[in-house]
């Protein structure tokens, strides 16, 4: 398998009902994970990119969280509708998407 140039892991953390720190998925973390993956299927882009879903990121209440490797930025309250400008713009070009970039003081 080649090294894959970006790594993007999308929170998928489930809580139960009521938990004071909610989740990712209560937020529609499941809708961002299938709009990365058809992208990247439509892109034919395994090669270039991977897509994981992980646990908790840490800040729960800017969910859906999304974390892209090596630059190690953090996006908060990402979208289906978000998915595609991330891959236009951060994952083949690089360039950071500022408007959805975590605070200095969240990540
Ligand atoms: S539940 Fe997603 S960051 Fe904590």
């Amino acid at each position: 398998m080649p090294h894959p140039a970006r790594h993007v892991f999308v929170c998928n953390q489930q809580r139960p009902a009521g938990h004071p720190r909610g989740s990712c998925q209560a937020q529609g973390s499941g809708p961002v994970l299938q709009a990365f993956w058809a992208e990247q299927q439509k892109r034919n882009a395994y090669d270039k990119v991977a897509i994981t879903y992980s646990g908790c990121l840490g800040p729960c209440d800017g969910g859906v969280n999304v974390v892209v490797y090596p630059e190690a930025v953090l996006y908060q309250r990402v979208t289906a509708a978000d998915v595609l400008e991330i891959f236009d713009q951060h994952l083949d070009k690089g360039e950071v998407v500022e408007r959805l970039k975590a605070p200095t003081a969240v990540w």
